[in-house]
C-alpha cells in the first residue's frame, strides 16, 4: 500500500510500472478522477511536489498542498507527524511526504489509513526518484544490464543516491562506481546489500577515470542540510565539478544524470553535451509518477509490494 523505500520493488514489477510511463507519455486522463492527494512538505522542493501534482492533474485527480508545513500546518503548532497523518488520511486518498527525519515515512505509514509515498526521508531514502532514474537509464541506453554506473558525489547523506544504488541492485550485470570523499562514503547498509545481492561496487575519490569508463554518471549534490556546520559541508562543497572537458572524455553515448537541484557541481557548458540527459529527465520523472499513482490509487499493484 505504501512505497516507502526502494526495496519494494522487484525487476517484474519495475518493467510493468516502466511499460505504464511509457504509455502514459503526452496523455492526460480521467483515471483518478474523484481522487485526492495531499502534500504534506516539511523540507523545499521543486521537481518532487509539482511532479506529483501535475501527475495527478494529469490523471483527472485533485490535490491539496502544504509546501511548508513546518510553518504553514499544524507542526509549527507542535503536532506530531503521527497526528498530522491521522488527520490528512480523512481528507486525502494518498499523502505523498517529505520530511527531514529518516524513518519519518515509515512512521508515517505505521498509523496512515491512506497510501504514504516518501518523497524524501532526510538521508534515508527518496524511492520515487530513484525509480525515475532508473527509467531514465532504460529510456536512454535500453537497459541497465551490463552498464557501469558511477554515482558521484554526496553518498552519505544523499537519499537520492543511496535509493538509487538499492534499485541497482536488484541487476546482477550492473557495475557499481562510488566516487566520493572517504568522509562522504555510501553507507555499510547498501554496501552489504549490495554484496548479497551479488552486485559488483568499487569506492574511489578519483571522479576522472570514472567519467572515462562509465555508461551512466550519477552526479548529486553535497547536501548542505545536513551538514552540522556550514564549515564542514565547505569542505566538501566543488569537489567534483563535471566540466566541458570532462564531460567531452565521456564513452560515445554515455549519459549524465543528476537529481537536480545542482548547485555548481555540473558547469553550465556540458548542458549543452550530447551526454547532458538531466533536464530530460524531469520530463521523465512526470511519466513516472503518473504511472506509480496509477498504481498505487488504481485497482491493479504492477506487482509492486505496496
Ligand atoms: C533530491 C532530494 O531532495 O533528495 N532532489 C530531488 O528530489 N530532485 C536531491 C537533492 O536535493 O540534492
Amino acid at each position: 500500500m505504501h512505497v516507502v523505500r526502494t526495496q519494494q520493488f522487484d525487476r517484474d514489477s519495475l518493467k510493468r510500472l516502466f511499460e505504464l510511463a511509457d504509455e502514459l507519455e503526452g496523455k492526460t486522463s480521467a483515471t483518478l478522477s474523484g481522487k485526492i492527494l495531499a502534500s504534506l512538505f516539511f523540507e523545499p522542493s521543486t521537481r518532487t511536489r509539482f511532479s506529483f501534482e501535475s501527475a495527478m492533474m494529469r490523471l483527472g485527480g485533485d490535490v491539496l498542498s502544504a509546501e511548508n508545513a513546518n510553518d504553514a500546518s499544524s507542526s509549527a503548532k507542535g503536532e506530531t507527524l503521527e497526528d498530522s497523518i491521522r488527520v490528512m488520511g480523512q481528507y486525502a486518498d494518498v499523502i505523498v511526504l517529505r520530511h527531514p527525519d529518516a524513518g519519518a515515512s515509515e512512521r508515517a505509514a505505521s498509523v496512515s489509513t491512506v497510501p504514504i509515498i516518501n518523497a524524501g526521508d532526510g538521508a534515508g531514502q527518496h524511492p520515487t526518484q530513484a525509480l525515475l532514474d532508473l527509467y531514465t537509464i532504460e529510456r536512454e541506453l535500453g537497459s541497465v544490464e551490463g552498464k557501469i554506473v558511477a554515482i558521484v558525489g554526496d553518498l552519505k547523506y544523499g537519499r537520492a543516491a543511496r535509493s538509487l544504488a538499492y534499485l541497482l541492485g536488484k541487476f546482477e550485470g550492473v557495475q557499481l562506481l562510488f566516487i566520493s570523499s572517504p568522509n562522504l562514503r555510501m553507507g555499510d547498509d547498501i554496501k552489504e546489500y549490495l554484496s548479497e545481492q551479488r552486485v559488483a561496487y568499487e569506492e574511489s575519490e578519483a571522479l576522472e577515470p570514472a567519467m572515462r569508463r562509465a555508461d551512466v554518471v550519477y552526479q548529486t549534490r553535497v547536501q548542505r542540510e545536513r551538514f552540522p556546520s556550514e564549515e564542514e559541508y565547505r569542505k566538501f562543497w566543488g569537489q567534483y565539478v563535471i566540466d566541458r572537458p570532462l564531460a567531452d572524455s565521456m564513452r560515445e553515448g554515455a549519459i549524465i544524470i543528476h537529481p537536480l537541484p545542482r548547485v555548481g557541481e555540473i558547469a553550465p557548458e556540458v548542458d549543452d553535451s550530447p551526454h547532458a540527459v538531466y533536464f530530460k529527465q524531469v520530463g521523465y520523472g512526470l511519466l513516472v509518477r503518473m504511472a506509480l499513482l496509477r498504481a498505487v490509487l488504481g485497482n491493479e499493484s504492477y506487482g509492486i509490494r505496496l
